[in-house]
Order: C-alpha cells, then structure tokens, then sequence
C-alpha cells in the first residue's frame, strides 16, 4: 500500500546488518580514524568495481575533486572545461586550485556535457576537460576522449552521482585518466559522507594518497616537504562502504525497476518529457528525473508544491554553476538553462517501493492531466 501520510523521500540510504556489523567491528577494536583494515579493502575493491587500478578515499566527494585537481597540478592560468548544469562542487574543486572553471552547454539527448561544443572552449590555457554523468547518466565519452587526445588534455570524470553506470559496456570511473565519486548518503551506494579518486595511474594515485596525508612519506611521518592535505576517510565510513558495494547490484536493480515503472505509466502524460536513456547507456537513475514542457497548465515550482502537498518530496534541477553569484560568467547556454527551469528529481532511492512509485504516478496523472 502507497503510504501517503508519511513524506515520500527522494532517496534514503539502505542501511543494513552487514554495514552495522562491520561498524561495530571498527567501535569494538578502536579502529575508528583512517587506519584500519577497511579502508584499503574499501579503495581496492570500489577501483575494481570500476575497472581500475588504484583507489584513494577520501572524506567526501568534493574533497576527492579538490585532491585530485592538487595531484594533478592544476592551479592559476590552467583552464578547466566543464558542464554548467552539473552540482557546484564540480566547479568550487577547480576554484579551490586557483585554476579556472570554464562552462559549456549540455545536450538534451543525456542531458550532459555536449561534446560538439566542447572544442570552441579550449584554448591554450586548457589543460583538462571534466565529464559530469548528471542523475545517473554516463556522458558520451568517446567523442570527449578524441577531443581531449587531439588537443593533449587530461580527460576526468566526476562520477559522484553514476556508480556502476555503464558507457558502452564499460562502467564509468574506468573512462577517463581519472574520476572521482561521492558517498554521500543520498547516493546510490554510501558511505555517510565519502568520497575516492581511481585511477590506473599509480604516479597520480601515490601523489594523491601523499597529498591527502598532510605531505608525509610512511617511512620519515613528521617530514612535512609541501603543505597538503588531511582528506582522508575513516576505518567508519569505509566499513560501511565495503558493506555497500556487496549490495550495490540489487540498489542498483531497484533504482532501475522503478525507473522502468514510472516510465511505463508516465508516458500517458502529454508534455512530460522522461530521462534520457541512450542505447550506449546503462542509466542507473540515481535521480528519476523529468522535463515538464512549457504546454503545461503549472510549472516546475508550482509542481513540486502540489506534490509537497501529497507528501511526495521532490528536487528542483541543479541551478547551472555560471548563472551562480561567484561564477555569473554572463554566458548563453540555452539547454543548460532550459533544462534546469524544466527539470524535477522524483522519488528515486532504492528503498522505494512499487506502491509508492505508483502513488507518486497517481498524483502526476492527476495533477497534470
Ligand atoms: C556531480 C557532483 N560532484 C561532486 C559532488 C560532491 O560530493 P560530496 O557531496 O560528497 O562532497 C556531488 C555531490 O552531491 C555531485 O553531485
């Protein structure tokens, strides 16, 4: 039975024995800061997952790209291309460094980064082209990764909001010469907050680990050579992610049950338009999101309060970052903009269940048709 007294979440983390075990491992030993025997089983085992070599965890998702931007020697003068329409950590990681954020549109067909634009914005001072895989996503990769080799510039990926989405096959994180994802407890597997970088760069990943450990060598600890970092994640949060990754398949099952549900019945509403699902990719949903058009008889805003109303809790799109006060770049970037207006999260976490999806599609019909 859809529960419509209490609020509907737009998504909750699934907590179960096995995180609460391996918690209480870490209470029950006094392994509770970063040493400890999860977190190294937590990075190898989530760069596996993504195909690739070296994993560097770090205490949330925005520090990860803020680390990997300092491994990577971004600073002033360096210019960063990235999507507008993507959440602001992506940008303030790259301010942090002093380096520039410097945005381009996105397309409609992912609602991503849009390759065919990206090659107007390099310029001399280019030196990394950033793919954000919004809601879930994967960005198209391939004509990014020829722009970037044409041009000699580093290819990452933020990955925060697609674990386990895949571009051709191939899972994201593993497409790039590195990516960074979040844990946060929204997201599709958790670890409270969290985040890692992978790579199968072993250079990067040891200046990365380095930096992230206030700039020591394991072998001289109080020899500080640069000033750097403490970002790392705690035994904790890693006890809780390795708990996650072994159930991350059915979180993610769910995510795409339910997706596939609400595409069935929301296809009925004229002027919806749903999320986007290329045939290259495994979209795994992290927010079911939809467009409403502007033939509509209420908008976005005025959608999201009548299902407040209905106790179903719902998302605005991110704002595009060059439209924020400490950006406001001035630019046009008419889809960016048109799909932020437009766009609305749904329900979508893996404690979701088809009677509250239905519920959920019960209203929409309702209120818009
Ligand atoms: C695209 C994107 N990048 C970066 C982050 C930052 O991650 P965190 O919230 O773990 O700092 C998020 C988090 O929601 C995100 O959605």
């Amino acid at each position: 039975m859809a529960n419509n007294q209490t609020l509907i979440p737009v998504a909750e983390p699934v907590i179960g024995d096995k995180e609460l075990a391996y918690v209480t491992e870490c209470l029950k030993t006094g392994w509770i800061s970063s040493l400890g025997k999860y977190v190294t089983t937590f990075e190898n085992r989530f760069a596996d997952y993504c195909n690739t070599q070296y994993g560097v965890a770090t205490f949330n998702g925005t520090v990860a790209l803020h680390l990997l931007a300092a491994a990577l020697n971004l600073g002033p003068g360096d210019e960063i291309i990235m999507p507008s329409l993507t959440f602001v950590a992506t940008a303030n990681a790259i301010q942090y460094t002093g380096a520039t954020p410097v945005f381009v549109d996105s397309e409609y067909g992912s609602w991503n980064i849009d390759p065919a634009v990206v090659e107007a914005a390099i310029t001399p001072r280019t030196k990394a082209i950033i793919a954000v895989h919004l809601y879930g996503h994967p960005a198209d990769m391939d004509p990014l990764r020829e722009i970037a080799q044409a041009h000699n510039l580093l290819l990452l990926e933020d990955a925060a909001e697609a674990h386990g989405a895949c571009y051709k096959g191939q899972r994201v994180g593993g497409l790039s010469d590195a990516a960074i994802f979040s844990f946060y407890g929204n997201k599709i597997m958790t670890t409270g907050e969290g985040g890692i970088i992978i790579t199968n760069d072993q250079a990067l990943s040891e200046r990365a680990f380095f930096l992230e450990n206030q700039g020591r060598y394991s072998d001289n600890p109080y020899w500080h050579p640069e000033v750097a970092f403490n970002y790392r994640m705690t035994n904790i949060q890693a006890a809780v992610g390795v708990a996650q990754l072994e159930r991350i398949a059915d979180l993610i099952t769910i995510r795409q049950r339910n997706a596939a549900y609400y595409n069935q019945r929301l296809a009925e509403i004229d002027g919806l338009t749903l999320p986007p699902n290329q045939d290259w990719a495994e979209n795994v949903y992290w927010m079911y999101s939809v467009l409403l058009d502007d033939t509509l008889p209420l908008n976005r805003d005025e959608l999201r309060q009548k299902l407040r109303a209905a106790n179903i809790d719902t998302r605005p799109f991110f704002y595009p970052v060059h439209q924020l006060p400490m950006y406001d770049t001035k630019q046009s970037l008419p889809v960016a903009e048109d799909l932020s207006r437009r766009g609305i999260n749904l329900p979508s976490g893996a404690t979701l269940t088809i009677a509250q999806v239905d519920y959920v599609c019960d209203e929409l019909i309702k209120i818009l048709t």
